[in-house]
């Protein structure tokens, strides 16, 4: 039996982290590939010779060449850029988009029967621009931000309550950004939803230090964003794909009516095993809840009309 591909686009601090997780998990063979000569290499020489002392057989291969990535069960998107000085969020957008555009063409016709994850900010909307690009059934197109901003609410209430942060459960919905909807009643300790748990007051303050989150963490880097946190969520993403586990995580993917949301994406809980997005899974939102999730649907559907053509 051979093992899975996954092809990780992008060999920076997310991308490298990433597939650093796969391999040394032993889950997949990885494809290391970016658009600088030498560094998909280097780290993935690095990566293999790793692996004696970390104990994994998985092969690592790192390269500028999509011939390589040929046959991927799975391609996670990291590559991009990110704002520069003097450089608008729209010009961002139009730059990540042109990255996004010419490496999902490339990596979706050497793999035709990939599924794609989406991590290049701003999330939402490249994930558009990826389905555009390859062609591909909603189902086989998902971004990483839902797990993320999760993970990250998880935490802060762990901490808080002074439990372990595996007996935390979060829901957090819609856009990657300042708009994005913790859902408290959704989130529980042992089961225990945290509205019954915390005063308002501090579950306010835990949901505004997780809308906050990426932020929170590019402030105290100074030169980088947060990349241990988004690689181990992608990493659950790609698990729950080749193992076909049907872990209900929060993914970016398109809507067609779901949460009474047409053609756009932004994240929900989705069940993820081996054919992708295999369910959205609908919950009932109250009527707060559910403006809470308009108002973010409103600001990427803004971002997405300001996409070039
Ligand atoms: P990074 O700067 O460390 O790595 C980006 C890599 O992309 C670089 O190695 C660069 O050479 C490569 N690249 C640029 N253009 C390329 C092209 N045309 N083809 C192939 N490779 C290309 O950045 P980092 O920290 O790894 O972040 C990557 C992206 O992920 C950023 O857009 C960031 O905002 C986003 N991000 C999204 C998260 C989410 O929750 N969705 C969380 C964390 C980061
Ligand atoms: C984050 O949330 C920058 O989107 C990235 O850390």
């Amino acid at each position: 039996m051979s093992r899975n591909k996954v092809t990780v686009i992008g060999a920076g601090n997310v991308g490298a982290t990433t597939a650093q997780r796969i391999a040394e998990a032993g889950l997949a063979d990885v494809v290391l590939v970016d658009i600088v000569e030498g560094l998909p290499q280097g780290k993935g020489l690095d990566l293999a010779e790793a692996a004696p002392v970390v104990g994994h057989d998985a092969r690592i291969v790192g390269t500028n060449d999509y011939a390589d990535t040929a046959g991927s069960d799975i391609v996670v998107v990291t590559s991009g850029l990110a704002r520069q000085p003097g450089m608008s969020r729209d010009d961002l957008l139009a730059k990540n988009a042109g990255i996004v555009r010419a490496v999902v063409e490339q990596a979706a016709r050497h793999s035709p029967d990939a599924i794609l994850i989406i991590v290049t900010n701003p999330l939402d909307a490249m994930c558009h621009v990826a389905l555009q690009a390859s062609g591909f059934p909603r189902e086989r197109v998902l971004g990483m931000a839902g797990v993320l901003d999760s993970a990250r609410f998880r935490t802060f209430i762990a901490q808080e309550l002074g439990v372990s942060v595996e007996d935390t459960h979060a829901f957090v919905l819609g856009g990657h950004g300042d708009t994005m909807v913790p859902l408290s009643r959704y989130s529980t300790v042992a089961g225990v939803p945290i509205t019954e748990l915390l005063p308002p007051d501090r579950v306010k303050a835990l949901e505004e230090r997780t809308a906050n989150g990426g932020a929170e963490v590019i402030a105290l880097l100074k030169t980088g964003s947060a990349f241990y946190a988004p690689a181990a969520s992608a990493f659950e993403m790609v698990e729950s794909i080749l193992l076909d586990r049907k872990r209900v995580l929060p993914c970016t993917v398109l809507l067609q009516g779901e949460f009474k949301t047409e053609g756009l994406f932004v994240g929900v809980p989705v069940v993820l095993g081996a054919r992708g997005m295999e369910r959205i899974f609908e919950i009932e939102l109250t009527a707060d809840e559910q403006a809470a999730f308009d108002r973010s649907v409103a600001a990427v559907r803004e971002l997405v009309g300001k996409l070039p053509t």
